[in-house]
C-alpha cells in the first residue's frame, strides 16, 4: 500500500509515522509512505501557502496552486493514485469499516489543511472523497491523516504481528472489546475474573462475548443495529431487555 501526505508540517507527520506499529510497517517495506511539504510547491520567495478569503471575515485559506502542484508531482513520481482524500471536519466520519475499504485502496494521498480551510477548487477537482475523525475541530489536518493511516496500515496482512489481535479488536464485530487482565491476579485488592484463570477456553469466550456485549449495550447501544451477533448473544439480549 502506497499513501502520500500533503502538509504544512512534514516532521510533525514524519514524527508521529516514526513509531510502533507504523514506524515498523514503514522500515519493513509493508507500507510505502512519502511526505510532501507544501512549500516546496510554491513559487514566490517566501513560499507562502495562504491568503485572505475572497468575501473578507477572519482567518486565512489556504491557496489551491501548491495542492495542484503537489499532486502534479505525486502523478508524475509516485504514480496516479487511487483516492485523493481531504482530511476535513466536514467530510464522512472514519469508522472500522472505512478503514476496512481504504486497505483495499492501493496509492492514497492525504491533503492536510490549516487556517479556516482550502480553497475549494481543491476539493472539486482533486478530492475524491473527504474524511473527518470524529465531531471536533483539529487546527490542522496532520493528526487527522496520522489516525487514518493508522487505522488502516494496521489491517495490511503482517503490519500487526499476531492477525488474531486485529480480528479481537474492538469494532472488529461491530462491537466494543472486553476488558483485559494481566498479572498479578490480585492487585490493591482489585481481583482478576476467576474464569480468566480457570483455563476453560469455551467459558472464556464466553465470558469476554458477553463482557464486550455489555460493554457496548451500556455505552453505545447505538452499534448493536450493525453487530455481528449469534444466537447466543441474540439470546442474552433479549433477557436482558426483559429483567
Ligand atoms: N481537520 C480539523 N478537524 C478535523 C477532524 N475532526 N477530522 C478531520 N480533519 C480535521
Amino acid at each position: 500500500m502506497k499513501v502520500d501526505i500533503i502538509t504544512i508540517f512534514p516532521r510533525m507527520v514524519e514524527a508521529g509515522l516514526a513509531e510502533g506499529v507504523v514506524g515498523r510497517a514503514r522500515t519493513s517495506g509493508l507500507i510505502d509512505i512519502a511526505v510532501h511539504n507544501l512549500r516546496d510547491f510554491t513559487t514566490d520567495k517566501h513560499h507562502v501557502v495562504d491568503d485572505v478569503p475572497f468575501g473578507g471575515g477572519p482567518g486565512m485559506v489556504m491557496k489551491p496552486e501548491p495542492f495542484f502542484a503537489a499532486l502534479a508531482h505525486i502523478r508524475e513520481h509516485r504514480g496516479v493514485p487511487d483516492a485523493v482524500v481531504m482530511l476535513t471536519p466536514a467530510g464522512t466520519p472514519l469508522t472500522q469499516a472505512g478503514a476496512r475499504r481504504l486497505v483495499g485502496v492501493s496509492h492514497i494521498v492525504l491533503l492536510c489543511g490549516r487556517y479556516e480551510g482550502i480553497d475549494e477548487r481543491v476539493r472539486e477537482a482533486l478530492a475524491t472523497e473527504e474524511l473527518s475523525i470524529g465531531d471536533y475541530v483539529l487546527s490542522g489536518g496532520e493528526i487527522a491523516a496520522l489516525a487514518v493511516v493508522d487505522a488502516v496500515a494496521r489491517l495490511v496482512p503482517g503490519v500487526v504481528g499476531d492477525e488474531q489481535s486485529v480480528d479481537g479488536d474492538s469494532f472488529t464485530r461491530g462491537l466494543l472489546d472486553y476488558p483485559h487482565y494481566t498479572r498479578p491476579a490480585e492487585y490493591e485488592g482489585r481481583q482478576v475474573p476467576g474464569v480468566l484463570l480457570s483455563g476453560h477456553h469455551g467459558e472464556i469466550r464466553r465470558w469476554r462475548r458477553q463482557a464486550a456485549l455489555e460493554r457496548t449495550v451500556e455505552r453505545r447501544p447505538e452499534l448493536l443495529a450493525d453487530a455481528a451477533l449469534d444466537a447466543d448473544e441474540h439470546e442474552w439480549l433479549s433477557k436482558r431487555s426483559k429483567s
